[in-house]
């Protein structure tokens, strides 16, 4: 099995991209942004197809992780986008909602807004492969670190963060937001991994 690692998003993937991520990360997006096709088109719409690394195999994409660097995030709603999508009140409640799971990211750091892999391919080491990538572009760069959030309701990917040598740095418990949001895990924690 020949899997390539890109650096990037090659256009003709960017509708499987944003599905794969809402999947993954639906039970952060979907209370914000719902379920009902517009998640879809604004990710879609506001993506930065540079802040990515993309596991392709035999032409489909098979995994996926999302980077935020100072400059910007791969999934980048702005309000303009989310208001014509859903209206000047929605628009505002949904960025309101998005700003607080927002990580205000350091020039010398790589913040991993998410990361997928395909049902069918987990447990193949293309998790692992997408972060050892992620390392060397950050070795690349100048980044000095490398972190994450993960939700409590998600310990297998806290467990892989760790055998990767992430270290757990605080918990943020999300109350009252989460009973606002409907947001169905209650704390997320911060890890992160220096680059020396
Ligand atoms: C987390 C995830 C990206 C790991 O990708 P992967 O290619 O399966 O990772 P690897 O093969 O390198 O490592 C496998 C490890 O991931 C862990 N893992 C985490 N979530 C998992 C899941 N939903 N299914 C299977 N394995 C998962 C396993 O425990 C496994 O550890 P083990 O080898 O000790 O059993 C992938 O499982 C996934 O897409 N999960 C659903 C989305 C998600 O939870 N993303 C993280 C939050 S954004």
């Amino acid at each position: 099995m020949q899997v390539d690692y890109l650096d990037h998003l090659p256009d003709e993937f960017k509708t499987s991209a944003v599905r794969l991520l809402l999947y993954a990360l639906k039970d952060k997006l979907i209370p914000i942004l719902g379920n009902d096709g517009r998640a879809q088109d604004v990710l879609e719409e506001s993506l930065k197809p540079t802040h990515c690394i993309a596991a392709i195999c035999d032409h489909k994409l098979v995994g996926i992780l999302a980077i935020e660097n100072s400059k910007g995030s791969f999934l980048n709603p702005t309000l303009k986008i989310l208001i014509k999508v859903y209206g000047i009140l929605g628009g505002v409640y949904r960025m309101c909602g998005l700003t607080l799971l927002h990580h205000s990211t350091a020039p010398d750091e790589f913040y991993v807004d998410g990361v997928a892999v395909v049902d069918e391919m987990r447990g193949k080491g293309i998790g692992s492969q997408l972060f050892g990538k992620l390392e060397r572009m950050a070795l690349k760069n100048r980044i000095q670190t490398i972190s994450l959030a993960v939700i409590d309701t998600n310990p297998k990917a806290e467990a892989l963060y760790e055998r990767l040598g992430f270290i757990r740095i605080k918990r943020t418990m999300l109350r009252p937001f989460n009973w606002i949001f409907r947001f169905p895990f209650e704390s997320e924690t911060l890890m992160v991994k220096k680059m020396d």
